[in-house]
């Protein structure tokens, strides 16, 4: 999607992919990556979520990158935490304790401006490509984790043609064809999601599965 589709619907805050709580799956299955609260995770495309806030309750300095101004002040704001602004390169800095959010083009950041990054949540990240976009954002997060970091994926499957992303359909084969070269993958889960998504029924799409990855990037 060009920039402008997200702009706009921040500023009409036409945002129903935000949810008013921690999202469940990530609540369910982080614990199973193992991972030391020592570990620095990267929120791609993190919007306002409170996802950020599960991960540094859980001891994590959490890593976000965000396009949308707004949607960086309101985290800020709507969570009652302090704020620090800077300017690194193209991207203005957001910090607090534990959450720093780069805001700007993800596209633009380096793995240099991302020390000691050792794992990864994506939630409507990926799936907020189109099929001709998500291969160069998969390589660009592979290019901002380093070898062994581990992550969270969570995407949605459905018949593309019978409703406009995003969130676009993407499929186990899709990510086993895609990703397979940068990470390992193992799926933990994946269920039939349909009555819980009032606009997909609503258009009568015949199935939506909701599926979470474990992935680590590769040598
Ligand atoms: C579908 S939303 C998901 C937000 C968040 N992950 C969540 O679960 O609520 C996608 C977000 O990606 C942001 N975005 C889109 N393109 C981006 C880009 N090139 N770089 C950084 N963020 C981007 C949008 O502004 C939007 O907030």
């Amino acid at each position: 999607m060009q920039p402008s589709f997200w702009h706009e619907k921040w500023d009409a805050q036409q945002i129903g992919f935000h949810l008013d709580a921690v999202n469940p799956l990530l609540v369910k299955f982080w614990s199973q990556l193992g991972l030391n609260p020592t570990r620095k995770v990267l929120v791609p495309l993190c919007g306002k979520s409170l996802d950020m806030c599960f991960l540094a309750e859980q001891g994590h300095d959490v890593v976000g990158c965000e396009l949308n101004e707004l949607a960086v002040k309101q985290f800020y704001q709507e969570n009652g935490l302090p704020l620090e602004v800077s300017q690194v390169g193209e991207h203005q800095k957001f910090s607090t304790e534990q959450v720093t959010i780069y805001q700007g083009d993800i596209f633009t950041l380096d793995a240099l401006t991302l020390p000691n990054i050792e794992a990864f949540y994506d939630r409507a990240a990926l799936i907020a490509w189109p099929e001709d976009m998500r291969i160069a954002y998969a390589k660009q997060l592979a290019k901002l984790i380093p070898a062994n970091s581990v992550g969270l994926l969570i995407i949605l499957d459905y018949p593309q043609a019978e409703l406009n992303g995003p969130p676009f359909a993407v499929s186990d084969d899709w990510i086993n064809a895609n990703l397979s070269d940068d990470f390992e993958i193992e799926c933990l889960a994946s269920e039939d999601v349909l009555s819980d998504n009032p606009r997909f029924v609503k258009k009568q799409v015949s199935w939506l599965t909701e599926s979470v990855y474990k992935l680590t990037r590769k040598v």
